[in-house]
């Protein structure tokens, strides 16, 4: 167990979040593949805290909902009424310990701080005990610092003496621009003991966790700062310009750790991804794309412009282009697009190609087999070196139940062939164009499932007399040289 491990993690999220105005409560909006509170979460989870504590209010039930999917070893602990950042952290020690004093590293942070990084994270832990401190302050240097609490320090030592809330702050003090960040390592039994003494006669009428450091630093205790890196880090949101503006912090952060990694990204700007999302090197990304979920990109893919792809692999030296997929698994070496739509099941297997508006669904196309043209594959299974013919449908669907349509390998069906399921095309068989194939075709033959033709001779000219069609016909039966 590492020296630094916390006891606790404290994230307080029981705030409204007014300025969204939304009726999804203010942590639970997206960014890149995760809540606003889930990367607090998964940054916080990097320190292995003891415990973690989450404190809910405002839309309690939809935010504890959301907590269990991603985080089921979080707690939960109800703040009824707002009454500030000390009274969230005294009633989340309490759902911790009874009389809210853990031994230890307890270290606050707040729900709506996205971009902050484990990493930041571990060094304020680790300063925190370097440095025997009984509170450390994660704070930022800012271009802006209004509406923040300021970092006030002794004009000798330089060492922190108090927090000044901006509604409380004088004006020589809203010069400073060092910030609270609103993230803390405090000593448990330090930070129980000094939350009972915190008062409420600020502008606010609420019990403010940063008196806690005026309080502890009173009584002789040890409080430092601890100044990160990039102040973007700890930039929390309040609104969707923020939420925006975050998002792009994030993604450029993710682009610049693939590129890093081996990744050509085209262009970045036009380029988004989730946390989630895995490379191998020499894929590359063109513009237009966005990569959701457990995507995962083999070594030397090609994937782009205009794709969207979720939670699907893409393998080795694959071309993807202009497409959609959820949950496909496309195999190395194969090629999809432009515009194509894989859907979920779908699985294609070496060097096999879906091509130019092809919907394929719970279907397994086996290797260098090919669904080129205008067609749709649904509950299907395709074996090896197979050609469908362009136009075709996999007529799953009898209004009542989805049955499956097995296609043998080395194949080749007829263009605008219907397979109305359940039915099997056997090995190297072959189906006429325009066929419904309602029957099982057994390997090697040829099925013809169509209309005979019959042609009407001189129709055009007995119907539509004179026409031009009429005229066009009469020209070519003329006999060569004669005159008209
Ligand atoms: C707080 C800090 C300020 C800091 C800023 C950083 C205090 C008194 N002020 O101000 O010094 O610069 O964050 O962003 O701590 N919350 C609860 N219960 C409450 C009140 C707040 O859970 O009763 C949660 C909010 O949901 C939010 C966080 O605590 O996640 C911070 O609260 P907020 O009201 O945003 O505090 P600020 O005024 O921004
Ligand atoms: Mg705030």
């Amino acid at each position: 167990m590492s020296a630094n491990r916390p006891a606790a993690v404290v994230v307080l999220a029981a705030g409204e979040g007014t300025r969204m105005k939304s009726a999804t409560p203010k942590v639970l909006h997206e960014l890149c593949g995760r809540s606003l509170v889930g990367h607090v979460l998964a940054a916080s989870r990097e320190l292995d805290p003891e415990q973690l504590v989450v404190v809910v209010g405002h839309e309690r039930e939809k935010v504890a909902a959301h907590l269990s999917e991603v985080d089921a070893g979080a707690r939960t602990a109800v703040q009824a009424e707002q009454n500030g950042t000390g009274h969230a952290v005294r009633i989340g020690l309490e759902a911790l310990a009874p009389d809210g004093a853990l031994d230890g590293t307890v270290v606050v942070v707040c729900g709506d701080t996205p971009l902050l990084t484990g990493e930041t994270l571990t060094v304020l832990a680790a300063t925190h005990t370097a440095d025997g401190n009984a509170v450390t302050v994660l704070t930022a240097d800012v271009p802006d610092a209004t509406g923040y609490g300021r970092i006030v320090r002794d004009s000798g030592s330089g060492a922190v003496t108090a927090i000044v809330e901006h509604k409380d702050a004088t004006e020589a003090q809203r010069a400073l621009t060092e910030i609270n960040s609103g993230v803390f390592a405090f000593d448990g039994r330090l930070l129980a003991e000094a939350l009972t003494k915190v008062r409420t006669d600020n502008s606010q009428g609420e019990e403010y966790l940063t008196d806690v450091l005026g309080i502890l630093r009173a009584a002789g205790h040890r409080v430092g700062a601890c100044v990160a890196g990039d102040h973007r880090e700890i930039a929390g949101i309040n609104n969707r310009v923020q939420l925006a503006e975050a998002r792009r912090i994030l993604n450029d952060r993710l682009l610049e750790r693939a590129m890093l990694g081996g990744v050509t990204v085209v262009d970045p700007a036009a380029t988004f991804i989730d946390v989630t999302v895995t490379f191998d090197r020499d894929a590359t990304v063109l513009p237009g794309t966005q990569l959701h979920g457990a995507t995962h990109l083999g070594e030397g893919c090609v994937v782009g412009p205009n794709t969207r792809l979720t939670d699907t692999t893409v393998g080795a030296g694959a071309r993807v282009d202009n497409a959609v997929a959820y949950e496909a698994e496309i195999g190395a070496q194969a090629s999809v697009g432009p515009f194509a739509y894989l859907r979920p099941g779908t699985r294609l297997g070496l060097k096999s190609k879906i091509g130019t508006y092809v919907e394929t669904k719970n279907a397994s196309i086996g290797e260098g087999t090919k669904v080129p043209h205008l067609s749709y594959v649904g509950d299907a299974t395709i074996g090896d070196f197979t050609n469908i013919g362009a136009a075709s449908v996999f007529v799953n669907y009898d209004g009542e139940a989805k049955h499956h349509t097995t296609v043998g390998s080395h194949c080749k069906t007829g263009s605008d062939n219907m397979f109305v399921a359940p039915v099997t095309v056997g090995d190297g068989a072959y189906t006429a164009a325009g066929s419904v194939i309602t029957k099982d075709v057994p390997a090697g033959s040829l099925a013809v499932a169509r209309g005979q033709q019959r042609n009407i001779e001189g129709w055009v000219a007995r119907k539509r007399p004179g026409s031009a069609a009429a005229k066009a016909a009469e020209a070519t039966t003329r006999e060569p040289g004669s005159e008209g």
